[in-house]
């Protein structure tokens, strides 16, 4: 079998019986060893367990059998939410092979809305620890509060300051569920080893008054700290999470775009490190629009395109989206951006309003009259494609979308903003005002729709699609940084796994199902351009797919001996 130096490969795979030192409830205690009513009765004797079990030993099928009749007799979201973090607080393994065998079922609870609500409930529904904080008042002494995290290998770390959680707005050291959430949504859907995984909140504060006022808020009672505070306190970071974990892999998550942009750019060349707000968001919409031209067999470069918001996500996909242009049909960049529109709080983005506009609006920003309605600008531009990611709900009205469909046959309405409640119209809305004409997408899950007799399922653009294989490539070629052409490869690869059959039926992303596929192609592609550009770190393995395949994890028990 064909092996790379990556050091990888042995712990994914370890099935070789595992020496156990500790004994009793201290393994029982430990979620990383706990196989509950599964230890084998060689097991039990050897690890000092008869008797702390029931005498009956299970096999894994029948825990996630177990599992599933608990999980399903919870109603509300949020509980299944604490059921499941209970789970995994219990037993990482078994909780990672019930997510994974119903994967499209748990993710919307595991990440976007649910996680939504437990992050705006995280003081209220804390359980046990879980990642790390960094605080403001840990400033000068970062490295020392990391040696506290109990591994010397850590291949991902997942970073919020907890400033612009999906489209909750700041919810301070609240934020935590979400670098936990991404990153179980990296071992589920690509493979990462979780214990190789680091979720950590960086807690500068925050603005949001009701937490503030809250007796049970967990995080600092501070204002949030902006400009050079902000960035030694990051930059400090960066030094010690690269000096205790070299090869280590940030990612930048849900900071608002006034410090995501700038993030982004003062780290990317030198430290493995990405956004997935901005990157991964891009890739994952550009694929959504690719799948959404193999309907209407157009090319990207014949589309008009109007953004309503322009922040990070709008103009991460912006970006894609030209890259795609040019790629195509060998147009340059600037070109492309002529078949731009960008809306924001104050209406279409121009030179001519006579605002400062900031540094990630300029390319975008047209030299024409500004608009202050999205009606207004649907008049004007005559888009094919609305793409919505401002965080406003319900802004794609009737009249908006039928001032569209009126100057295009088969429009493209991406209704982006998360979670479900913040979104610009729901699937049923754009299927219904154009008569069933609409490609529609959304960040959050929509059910399926009928309209005139036909069932739409509209597609869900989850970074899920992308991010788990950009990272578990960029990681086990040991890649020096990762590149937007990364993040283009990803995408057009995404956009290949829709079947006809997806397509024909609406959908514009492949099923949530095959995300163990999708994400081992898209890990091939990066490291593929990886070795190709001369980036990776570790030898090239003689079949990079095989080897992907390889390192990825499977949450199956190992047996124990006694060390
Ligand atoms: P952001 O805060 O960087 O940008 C929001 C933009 O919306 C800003 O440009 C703002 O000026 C604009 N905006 C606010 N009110 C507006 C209004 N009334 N009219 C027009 N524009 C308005 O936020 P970011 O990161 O770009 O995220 C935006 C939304 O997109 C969030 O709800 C987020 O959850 C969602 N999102 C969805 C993803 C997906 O579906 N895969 C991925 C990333 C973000």
């Amino acid at each position: 079998m064909a092996h790379s130096d990556s050091k990888y490969y042995t712990i994914a795979n370890a099935s070789e019986p595992l020496q156990v030192t500790g004994r009793g409830l201290d393994i029982l205690n430990n979620p990383w060893l706990n196989k509950g009513t599964s230890f084998t009765p060689e097991e039990r004797d050897a690890l000092g367990l008869r008797g702390l079990l029931p005498p009956y030993s299970a096999d894994m099928e029948e825990q996630v059998q177990r599992s599933m009749e608990n999980y399903r007799h919870k109603t509300d979201p949020l509980d299944k939410y604490v059921f499941l973090t209970g789970l995994h607080d219990r037993n990482v393994t078994l909780f990672y092979r019930v997510l994974m065998e119903n994967l499209t079922e748990m993710t919307p609870i595991m990440y976007t809305p649910t996680v939504g609500y437990a992050c705006q409930q995280f003081g209220h529904i804390y359980r046990k620890n879980r990642g790390m904080y960094i605080s403001l008042h840990d400033k000068g002494r970062i490295a020392e509060v990391l040696d506290h995290w109990p591994s010397s290998s850590v291949d991902i770390i997942v970073i919020s300051d907890g400033s612009r959680i999906l489209g909750l707005g700041d919810l301070g050291a609240n934020g935590m569920g979400i670098p936990i959430g991404k990153l179980v949504l990296y071992v589920a859907g690509a493979g990462l080893h979780p214990a190789r995984t680091l979720p950590i909140l960086l807690d500068v504060g925050t603005d949001n008054e009701e937490l503030l006022s809250d007796p049970l808020y967990l995080g600092i009672t501070h204002r949030r700290v902006h400009g050079d505070e902000f960035y030694e306190i990051t930059d400090e970071f960066v030094r010690a999470a690269t000096k205790r974990w070299p090869h280590v892999l940030i990612q930048w998550e849900d900071f608002t775009n006034d410090k995501a942009f700038p993030l982004l750019e003062r780290h990317r060349e030198s430290v493995l490190s990405f956004n997935d707000d901005i990157q991964g968001t891009g890739a994952v919409a550009l694929a959504g629009l690719l799948g959404s031209l193999r309907i209407t067999e157009q090319t990207l470069a014949e589309q008009r395109i109007v953004f309503f918001g322009a922040g990070s996500a709008s103009v991460g996909i912006a970006e894609m989206i030209c890259t795609g242009m040019s790629d195509e049909s060998g147009i340059t960049l600037e070109q492309a951006r002529e078949r731009i529109w960008m809306c924001d709080s104050r209406g279409l983005v121009t030179t001519t309003r006579g605002d400062k506009l900031e540094k990630h609006k300029i390319p975008y920003a047209r030299s024409e009259e500004s608009a202050k309605s999205l009606r207004d600008v649907i008049r004007r531009v005559k888009p094919t494609i609305l793409i919505g990611a401002s965080g406003r709900p319900q802004t794609f009205t009737k009249k908006v979308i039928e001032a569209m469909h009126r100057r295009c046959d088969r429009p493209i309405i991406f209704a982006l903003s998360n979670p479900t409640t913040k979104s610009e119209c729901t699937a049923e809305q754009a299927y219904n005002w154009t008569n069933g004409d609409a490609i529609f997408a959304s960040g959050s899950p929509f059910h399926a729709v009928r309209v005139n007799g036909k069932i739409f399922v509209p597609g869900q653009g989850n970074n899920m699609f992308i991010f788990p294989g950009v990272g578990l490539g960029a990681v086990i070629c040991g890649a020096r940084k990762v590149t937007d052409e990364m993040f283009y490869m990803a995408a057009k690869t995404l956009a290949h796994m829709v079947t006809e059959e997806e397509l024909n039926s609406g959908t514009v992303y492949p099923d949530l199902g095959k995300i163990r596929q999708i994400s081992l192609a898209i890990a091939t592609a990066v490291c593929r351009l990886a070795y190709d550009n001369g980036l990776a770190r570790y030898a090239e393995p003689e079949d990079i797919r095989q080897h992907v395949r390889d390192c990825m994890y499977h949450p199956d028990y190992r047996p124990y001996v006694a060390a």
